[in-house]
């Protein structure tokens, strides 16, 4: 037996090799007739067509990498069922610590406001106004891990609509309006009234709402915060500017991961929890967009989110993150 052979019937790999021209099963290696999986009914149709490089089979995850040889395809699969279980579990758990987490904090934050209101000593008052505050910090964490766990889950999925932009912007705005005149930063609508994008309403929204708060806050006194939006290629793009402190080159591929914060002391002072360009990118992904920045220290910021024109089957929520 050649060495190549060798190490294929040694693989924890499953492999299969099909002749490309007649879909016949040539060679299959000992891993992968162990699982049995080609005696499954559509088998081979599902292996052809395996989304995203995946295939579910009777609860099996597999990780799928083809090749063509002459007038061979080879698929080489990987068993992720252990990782899948793992990954499920430990959303479980952050969604059910989340959940858990919610109502007492909500409790204490309201108990501290009422007795902030009503004490008179100024030494507990600052004690007071305090715990407030932290209690604030925690209820939006609180909110942002629920956010993503739901995104994750099955709620995750788009539900595609003709959604007007323009409105949409307005309501974000609106929702925001206190952050902005506390800042004193303009907020500008510069989406044209008629312009329409097929997506998720509820998830833009909540995209659209990360990126101008994001703008808002880290902007300067007196500053501007753009929405536009317009059509590139097969694509709608909205884009969001600001005016603001601008992003270091460096941190630029860093800042969608979760909870990171590029100016760790400055971040102490603008309160955030680093997990709402997390949001942003998920939601990007799972409408088969993506998002891009662009971002000039001390000059500004620019995110530019692309959702496909014709909006899509509901895919999969992305892997991993
Ligand atoms: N428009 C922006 N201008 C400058 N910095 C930004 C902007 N948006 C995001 N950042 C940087 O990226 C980090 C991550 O953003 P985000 O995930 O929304 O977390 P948070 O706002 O809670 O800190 C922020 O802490 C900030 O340092
Ligand atoms: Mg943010």
């Amino acid at each position: 037996m050649s060495l190549f052979k060798e190490i294929v019937e040694r693989s924890p790999f499953g492999v299969i090799v099909i002749d490309k021209n007649s879909k016949e099963v040539i060679y299959t290696n000992p891993t992968f007739r162990k699982w049995k999986i080609n005696e499954r009914k559509g088998f081979l149709e599902k292996l052809l067509n395996s989304p995203r490089g995946e295939l579910e089979i009777d609860g099996h995850h597999y990780r799928v990498s083809h090749f063509t040889e002459g007038d061979k395809e080879i698929f080489l699969l990987e068993d992720i069922t252990d990782l899948k279980t793992y990954q499920r579990a430990k959303r479980d758990f952050v969604a059910n610590v989340s959940h858990e987490l919610k109502t007492p904090i909500s409790v204490i934050g309201s108990i501290a406001e009422t007795l902030f209101y009503e004490e008179e000593d100024p030494f507990k008052k600052r004690f007071l106004e305090r715990i407030l505050k932290r209690a604030k910090e925690m209820e939006a964490l609180v909110e942002d891990l629920l956010i993503l766990a739901a995104l994750e889950s099955k709620e995750g999925k788009v539900i595609w609509d003709k959604v007007n932009l323009h409105n949409l912007v307005e309501e974000v705005f609106q929702n925001l309006k206190e952050v902005a005149e506390e800042k004193k930063v303009e907020l500008l609508n510069e989406v044209p009234p008629e312009t329409y994008c097929t997506c998720d309403e509820h998830k833009i929204f909540i995209l659209l709402k990360n990126l101008v708060e994001n703008a808002i806050k880290y902007n300067r006194e007196g500053g501007k915060v753009w929405v536009r939006s317009y059509p590139e290629g097969e694509y709608r793009v909205i884009e969001v500017s600001d005016t603001g402190i601008g992003i270091p080159k460096k941190h630029l591929p860093l800042i969608f991961e979760r909870f990171y914060r590029v100016d760790k002391s400055r971040s102490r002072e603008i309160r955030g929890t680093g997990l709402g360009l997390s949001i942003v990118k998920h939601i990007a992904l799972i409408h088969g967009g993506k998002v891009e920045v662009e971002s000039e220290k001390g000059k500004g910021s620019t995110f530019r989110v692309y959702i496909p024109l014709k909006g899509s089957p509901t895919k999969e929520p992305p892997k991993g993150g």
